[in-house]
Order: C-alpha cells, then sequence, then structure tokens
C-alpha cells in the first residue's frame, strides 16, 4: 500500500459500519463525556481524577440505552479508576472489574466499598492524628535515587513519615480511606506533575515556608478527606462489585460462559503510553510495588500498548489482514521514533482480540459489548482502533451495531499537518458490539 491509498483505504472499512457522529462539529475533550472532567460533578467519582477514565454520565447514558435493571450484570475488564463500577453500584447493578494496575484497582476498591458513619467517624479521628506526627522524625530514604528527587528535601521526609504513620495503623476500612486521601495528594505535593507519558518537573514547585511542609500537606489531606466525607450517604448500599486484580486475560477463568449483560470499557489506548510510569509516585509511595521488577511485572500483565518493555511471544497466530498487510507494511517503512511501534500494534490488537473472545463467550445472547476508544497515529498513518476493533469482534461473531463518534482529537502539530486531510479518522469513538 501507499501512503496515497491511505484516503481510500479508511473509506472502505469505514463505509462498512454504520459510523454516526451527529456532534462532531462541536465537540471538544472538555465538553464529551467520554472523558473524566464530568466526573467532578459526582460523588466517589470525584476522589481521584483519573484521567484517563470516562464519566458517569457516559456509563449512565450507555446503561439506560441497554435498559440494564438491578438484575443485569456489567463487567468493565479495563476498569481503572471505577467508573463503570460505581456507576453500576449507585444505580443498584451487580458488577464485575479487572485491573492490573494496583494503584488503580485500590482507588476502584475504596469507591466502590460500603462503609458505616463509624467508619468516616474513624477517619475523621485518624485525621486528627495524622496532623499531629512528627515530621521530621528520621525515616530510611527510599532505595532509588529517583524517588528521593520527586519531592524535596523537607516534604520527603514528612511524606515518609505520613506513609510510616498510615502504615502502622491496624486494618480497617478508616485506615483505607485515610491511606486512599493521603495518595491523592502525593503529586500537589511533589516537584513533579503527570504530563502525557510519565511525571515532568513542575514549572511552579509547591512553595510553604521553611520547616511548614507538613502543614501544607496536611492541608491537601484535609481538603481531599473533607469532600470524601461530605459524600459519604447511609443509602449508599448498592452492591460491592467484584474486583480482580489481575489481567482481563483472566476473565474466563473468572465469569462464567453466558453470564454478562454488558461488558463496558476503556482499554489502554495504542497510543504508547505507560501507566506504570504515569502512576510512579503513587504505586511507590503507596507501597504497591516495592522493585522494578515488582513495576515491570504490571508492565508484562498489560496491553501491549506501548514500547517500555518487551512481552514474551503471546496470540502469535493473530492476523488481521488490513493491519498485517497493509497498514503495518506502510508504517514500517517511515521513520518512526522507535522501530519496535509496528510490533507493538500487532501486539495491541492480538490482546484486544483475545479479551474480546473472552467478553463474547461470557456475555448472554443478545449481551452488548461497548468499547471507548482512540484512534492514533504515527508518521502520518492512522491506526483506526475503533475500526479495527469493529473488524475483530465481527470475525469473533459479534454483530457491529454502531461505531459512536465522539470527538476528533488532537495530535502534535506534526502530527496534525500530517494527518490533515485524514482528520476524520482521527478520533475517539464508541465501537458498540452486540452478542
Ligand atoms: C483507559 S483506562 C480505563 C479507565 C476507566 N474506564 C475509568 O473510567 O477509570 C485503562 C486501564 O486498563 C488497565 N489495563 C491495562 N492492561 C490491562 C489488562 N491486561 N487487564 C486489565 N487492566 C488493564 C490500565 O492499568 C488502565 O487503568
Amino acid at each position: 500500500m501507499l501512503f496515497t491509498d491511505l484516503p481510500a483505504f479508511y473509506a472502505r472499512l469505514d463505509s462498512r459500519y454504520l459510523v454516526t457522529n451527529n456532534q462532531l462539529q462541536s465537540a471538544t475533550y472538555t465538553n464529551v463525556d467520554c472523558n473524566f472532567v464530568f466526573s467532578a460533578e459526582f460523588a466517589r467519582h470525584r476522589w481521584f481524577n483519573y484521567k484517563e477514565g470516562f464519566s458517569p454520565r457516559l456509563v449512565s447514558r450507555i446503561f439506560d440505552g441497554y435498559q440494564l435493571t438491578a438484575s443485569s450484570v456489567v463487567c468493565d475488564p479495563f476498569c481503572g479508576a471505577g467508573t463503570t463500577l460505581a456507576t453500576a453500584k449507585a444505580r443498584g447493578i451487580p458488577s464485575i472489574g479487572f485491573e492490573v494496575n494496583p494503584f488503580a484497582a485500590f482507588i476502584t476498591q475504596v469507591k466502590t466499598a460500603d462503609y458505616t458513619e463509624e467508619d468516616f467517624q474513624q477517619f475523621q479521628s485518624l485525621l486528627e492524628r495524622l496532623g499531629k506526627i512528627d515530621p521530621a522524625a528520621p525515616q530510611k530514604l527510599p532505595d532509588n535515587a529517583y524517588l528521593c528527587r520527586v519531592f524535596d528535601q523537607e516534604m520527603l521526609l514528612v511524606q515518609l513519615n505520613i506513609q510510616d504513620f498510615i502504615h502502622k495503623l491496624p486494618d480497617c476500612k478508616a485506615k483505607q480511606l485515610l491511606r486512599f486521601a493521603w495518595l491523592c495528594t502525593l503529586e500537589s505535593c511533589s516537584l513533579y506533575r503527570k504530563a502525557g507519558n510519565g511525571l515532568k518537573k513542575k514549572n511552579k514547585p509547591p512553595a510553604y515556608p521553611s520547616g511548614k511542609a507538613l502543614e501544607l500537606a496536611y492541608a491537601k489531606i484535609r481538603e481531599k478527606a473533607e469532600a470524601m466525607i461530605e459524600d459519604y450517604s447511609p443509602q449508599d448500599t448498592g452492591p460491592v462489585p467484584k474486583l480482580f486484580e489481575e489481567s482481563a486475560a483472566q476473565l474466563s477463568k473468572r465469569v462464567d460462559r453466558n453470564s454478562l449483560d454488558l461488558a463496558l470499557f476503556s482499554p489502554p489506548y495504542a497510543n504508547c503510553f505507560d501507566y506504570t510510569k504515569i502512576y510512579y509516585l503513587e504505586l511507590w509511595f503507596g507501597g504497591f510495588i516495592h522493585s522494578s521488577a515488582e513495576q515491570k511485572s504490571i508492565r508484562m500483565n498489560s496491553v501491549r500498548s506501548h514500547c517500555h518493555a518487551t512481552w514474551p511471544e503471546r496470540y502469535t497466530s493473530f492476523h488481521l489482514p488490513e493491519l498485517n498487510d497493509q497498514l503495518l507494511p506502510l508504517l514500517k517503512e517511515q521513520k518512526l521514533w522507535t522501530n519496535r511501534i509496528p510490533e507493538m500494534l500487532n501486539g495491541y490488537f492480538a490482546d484486544m482480540e483475545e479479551v474480546l473472545r473472552q467478553i463474547h463467550a461470557a456475555l448472554v445472547s443478545g449481551g452488548h459489548c461497548a468499547i471507548v476508544v482512540s484512534n492514533s497515529a504515527y508518521a502520518g498513518v492512522i491506526i483506526p482502533t475503533d475500526l479495527f476493533l469493529a473488524m475483530i469482534g465481527e470475525r469473533l461473531g459479534f454483530e457491529v451495531e454502531e461505531i459512536e463518534v465522539q470527538r476528533l482529537i488532537i495530535t502534535s502539530s506534526q502530527q496534525y499537518k500530517k494527518t490533515e486531510h485524514l482528520r476524520k479518522y482521527l478520533r475517539e469513538s464508541i465501537v458498540k458490539l452486540k452478542k
């Protein structure tokens, strides 16, 4: 295939499906509900800003569209910060989730647990005690030079003392609430911020008078805790989701065949982002990982959506002619920032096919699968992930009901120039499949 064949190639694939895009003209990152921004309006969802998540508004719209009831069962095999699961709980719908990142799984677990008034009272008294710790008590510094640099020296010692205080508390729900509130504030006290695919040095580091680092850290934890306490409601008693801290590729071992009414999810996008880099601070300081080997093992379990790991071969029989015989050979001829991108993309779609195969088996006949996903672009070649997932779904036996385009995505100015004439395919969509 040549570069000049691309417009006809995408148009041909697009024409196979019902692609709806009614509101595209006005859609931007901040006004479509497939993004996390609206989560700030919802109790519990606002507890952690998981930028890669979608919003409870989108989940509710999809639940309504499929007329789910309390006797339905929903699964989110890439549950992230638990938007699908927390929305299901609030609506009394049983749900099941999978997540490989232990920090994200922890967010989901805390957001979807049942709490009593006593749990929150105890949370408040632990909070009071935290405000009185000795911020300068000596602590062993992390055995990791990068971790020692992410806070200034005074703040690092404060954070280690907070960590130590929480770690020594006896296990209870109040402890988890406090640990959660603390982890939510790490980034705001750090010299680094989440940016794209990892952490970048802040232009404006947190400022406080010397000797007052605990005051700053504590004020941030208090503010977070107050929002959480405000969200407590004794009526919040929907079914607690079943959460598996493991790969979606284990779904068939955990979920019975013909038992799900809906699988709703947003997998990692094929955009080279590594979640273990983005959540590095929380994973290490939160004690979810203690070594590079543990970080690597999370990567190994995750979908092959980035090039920061070398995975052992899996699902080697995967072959999608439009990807493997047409798009990837063209991509391999381009100048890429790493020549591992074509292999990564092959791995990505192979992994997604395996998960979709297991979802198909787990759905009841007539059950639905809705996938929120963005397309990506490398060297001017758009990877039409929405169309490829639809095609993979189709060959697994799904009917492709619709591809609902949510918005056009903005790429780097370099990619923008290269893909301007194909812009309508550079989009975030919901791929709707039916068994
Ligand atoms: C786009 S995020 C999902 C966000 C979620 N919809 C929300 O609203 O919070 C994708 C998630 O998939 C997780 N993930 C990556 N590979 C996975 C795998 N093989 N199994 C389960 N989860 C995986 C990532 O850690 C990430 O949290």
